[in-house]
């Protein structure tokens, strides 16, 4: 059995590869005044913050899911030369740990969310339930445990569904789609149900999330193999992190003692990012790491562990029962996907989330899929987050992924 310090130490480690998803610097510069920013940031729109001081128009919307929560979702209706948009709609989906905010944090040329509004496609971006703009509930406070009792199961059954209705309702049109990290499994595996299927044009999956027991890094592995995110919640943690006020003395004390490099351990996570502008790190800190559930961190830890996709496991036959019907949890099979879906992929060689040989995995499960539908960008010096931070991400990328929707 664990015992609390042993849980703590590595939940911060863990906790790291939020961070390292950004910067591989990040970590080793502003650890100390990154946890105190990020407690302390005001309670600015993304509109407000990020979206208007780059000189574009931005609306505010609010979307309920079937379970009650209230996502925060930015639309940006108008290119940078001021002409309303004249194509589909685009909803970008960020990946766990983290909110809207990166798509939107390089220059208006470099970053995706801009890129895509200046090529007159009408831009809309979306907040997990859970994250800072997020956290509004139709009965329930993030304070109250069942706020949390949700892992990826729900963002493909409440949150997704919700989005995509909301924008299909707002335009009267159908969508395409940009996921990144986890909002690419999410896509997947409602495709894979033949779900929502009629309300999408195309889907961009950046960093694909599918299978995940081949991941390299030792950090990860092991934080599924000692059931650390199980450990959280049995100990009442249901959010990730708990708090950077818990964790700041713990990340200090772990940070500073001989031969522990911060640094080298966001690379041991997520792999080293080539392109991310390390002066990125300051207004990426004042926006990231967002909270998750614990729930969804052991979703993904039984993933890990079982190279398997599937419904949550709930641990018991009798469990599975009660919620699904059968002992065990059902799975989304990959090869499901409709093969006539347009799909984009875009995965990178040094990515230690979303690698190689696991994203290998996915694409042969994809091998009769019709081939003017697929596109695969493969970009050998790609890490996680070069596909939303890189400063070259508009030119390997966007470009493509602009491309592609043109064509579909
Ligand atoms: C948040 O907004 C409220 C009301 O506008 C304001 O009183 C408060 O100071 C703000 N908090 C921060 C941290 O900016
Ligand atoms: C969205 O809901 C929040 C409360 O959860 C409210 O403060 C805000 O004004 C709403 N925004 C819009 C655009 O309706
Ligand atoms: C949640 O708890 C915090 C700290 O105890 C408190 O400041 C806050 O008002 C609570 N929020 C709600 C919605 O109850
Ligand atoms: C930590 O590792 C990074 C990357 O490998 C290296 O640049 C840095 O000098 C190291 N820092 C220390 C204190 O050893
Ligand atoms: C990185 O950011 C700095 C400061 O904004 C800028 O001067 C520099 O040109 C950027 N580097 C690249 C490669 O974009």
């Amino acid at each position: 059995m664990l015992n609390f310090s042993s849980v703590l130490t590595l939940l911060v480690l863990f906790s790291v590869s939020a961070y390292a998803a950004a910067s591989e610097n990040v970590f080793s510069a502003n650890a100390k005044y990154g946890v105190i920013l990020h407690s302390s940031i005001s309670n600015d729109t993304i509109c407000k913050s990020l979206v208007q001081p780059q000189g574009y128009v931005c609306e505010e919307h609010n979307v309920t899911t079937k379970d009650g929560y209230i996502l925060s979702v930015q639309r940006i209706p108008v290119g940078r030369s001021g002409k309303t948009a004249d194509k589909p709609p685009v909803l970008l989906q960020h990946g766990i740990l983290v909110d809207a905010a990166p798509w939107l944090l390089n220059s208006p040329d470099e970053s995706l969310g801009f890129i895509l509004a200046d090529n007159g496609f009408d831009v809309w971006l979306s907040n997990t339930r859970g994250t800072k703009y997020s956290r509004g509930h139709t009965s329930l406070s993030p304070n109250d445990s069942a706020y949390w009792e949700w892992s990826w199961d729900e963002l493909v059954q409440y949150d997704l569904s919700a989005l995509v209705q909301y924008v299909h309702d707002q335009t009267g049109q159908t969508l395409h789609y940009v996921g990144h990290s986890l909002a690419t499994l999410i896509a997947l595996a409602a495709f894979s149900k033949q779900e929502l299927l009629n309300m999408f044009r195309t889907a961009a999956l950046l960093s694909p999330i599918a299978y995940l027991n081949q991941i390299p890094s030792q950090l990860t592995k092991a934080a599924a193999q000692m059931y650390l995110a199980e450990e959280l919640y049995r100990l009442g943690y249901h959010q990730f992190p708990p708090g950077w006020d818990v964790l700041a003395p713990f990340l200090e004390m772990i940070c500073n003692k001989p031969g522990n490099n911060c640094s080298d351990l966001m690379t041991a996570f997520t792999g080293p990012n080539c392109c991310v502008n390390s002066s990125k790190a300051g207004v990426l800190l004042e926006h990231e790491p967002q909270p998750t559930a614990t729930k969804n961190l052991i979703h993904l830890s039984q993933m890990i562990r079982t190279g398997s996709i599937a419904m949550y496991d709930y641990g018991s036959k009798d469990e599975n029962m009660g919620h699904y019907g059968q002992p065990t949890p059902p799975p989304y099979n990959m090869k499901s996907i409709p093969k006539d879906l347009p799909l984009f992929l875009g995965y990178g060689g040094h990515d230690m989330l979303a690698d190689i040989k696991d994203v290998k995995t996915l694409l042969n499960d994809l091998k009769d899929h019709d081939k003017d539908k697929l596109a695969v960008i493969y970009r050998k010096d790609y890490a996680h987050a070069d596909f939303i931070l890189g400063v070259n991400a508009n030119q390997v990328v966007y470009d493509p992924i602009v491309s592609f929707f043109k064509l579909h």
